[in-house]
């Protein structure tokens, strides 16, 4: 009897280890199709890095997903081959060349949030001016928005604590020359010592390089767009504060006018212009909008900025 048990419990268990087998074969043939080894993408053995492929995305998202892995991992973008992945997403974190991990569902919709928002970047010229740009800097930071300060060389010397604080806060400092000058009735040599002399000053106080240049009243001609060094960055919306300098005329000059990757120029030199940035930075947010620096504006569009040449926007 003991015997027969024994026998009986034998077959019971290879009968387990068979409907186990049979079970996890099953379980890879059928997810295999979800997975995408990453031999497949780059020609090499790369044990435990595999990629999972869902299926409700958009062919523009494959393309930035393999760039991501591309670039985490060295390797040329040419040798990803993604055929039969059309119109399917492939999430990945690829730190490491061998750890490949599925990006969370909160994630991906967080960065098809992200990009679908409208972007605007808010500039202020002629700066600082600590009384006025400390209240604009501080609507920001509330509201966790950026914005651009195209400042004059001498002024951001002056208030050096601004202009830390303005880049501490993540926005951009970029230049606004030195003396204010029209640059297109000035000779070459002094194009370049306004330019130069005002983007050495900044980096007196902050290691920024060389930054954009905002001519002085959108000025420029061809003399200026060879002489400079830089992307120089005018506007496609004028808040007309400098004129006004009225708080509701200000906001209307905005609301009339401003739309998606404008850029709107402004003045931190008067109170007026803070009154109307405390209303118009939550207001435009709640609109959709997200405050973002010249520079995001431009590297979210993939637009490649050029020495010389003039942009008003990010259309
Ligand atoms: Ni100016």
């Amino acid at each position: 009897m003991k015997l027969k048990q024994l026998k009986n419990n034998i077959y019971v268990l290879q009968a387990m280890w068979i409907l186990i087998v049979i079970v996890a074969t099953v379980v890879i043939i059928l997810g295999s199709d979800k997975l995408l080894s990453l031999d497949k993408v780059n020609g090499e053995e790369t044990p435990g890095a595999d990629m999972t492929v869902t299926d409700n995305s958009d062919y523009s998202d494959i393309i930035w997903q393999v760039k991501t892995i591309g670039e985490n991992m060295n390797l040329p973008e040419n040798k990803v081959d993604m055929s039969g992945f059309e119109n399917q997403i492939l999430y990945t974190d690829a730190i490491y060349y061998d750890v490949v991990k599925p990006i969370s569902k909160d994630l991906i919709e967080e960065k098809n949030t992200a990009k679908k928002k409208k972007m605007v970047a808010f500039t202020f010229d002629d700066g600082p001016y600590p009384a006025v740009t400390n209240r604009i800097l501080d609507v920001l930071e509330e509201n966790n928005a950026k914005a651009t300060f195209f400042v004059i060389g001498d002024r951001a010397l002056l208030y050096s604590e601004t202009i830390q604080r303005i880049n501490e806060l993540g926005c951009q400092v970029a230049n606004h020359t030195c003396g204010h000058k029209q640059l297109s009735k000035l000779k070459e040599e002094s194009i370049v010592y306004e330019v130069e002399h005002s983007n050495a000053l900044i980096n007196k106080v902050i290691d920024v390089g060389n930054v954009m240049l905002r001519p002085p009243y959108g000025d420029y001609n061809k003399l200026v767009s060879n002489t400079v060094k830089v992307p120089m960055i005018t506007w496609s919306v004028d808040s007309e504060d400098w004129k006004s300098r009225d708080k509701d005329k200000i906001i209307k000059e905005v609301l009339n006018t401003i739309g998606e990757n404008d850029i709107i120029l402004m003045h931190d030199l008067y109170g007026t212009t803070a009154d109307a940035v405390e209303y118009l930075v939550p207001y435009l947010i709640s609109k959709g909008y997200e405050l973002v620096t010249v520079e995001e504006l431009f590297e979210r569009n993939d637009i490649e900025l050029t020495a010389g040449k003039v942009y008003s926007d990010a259309k």
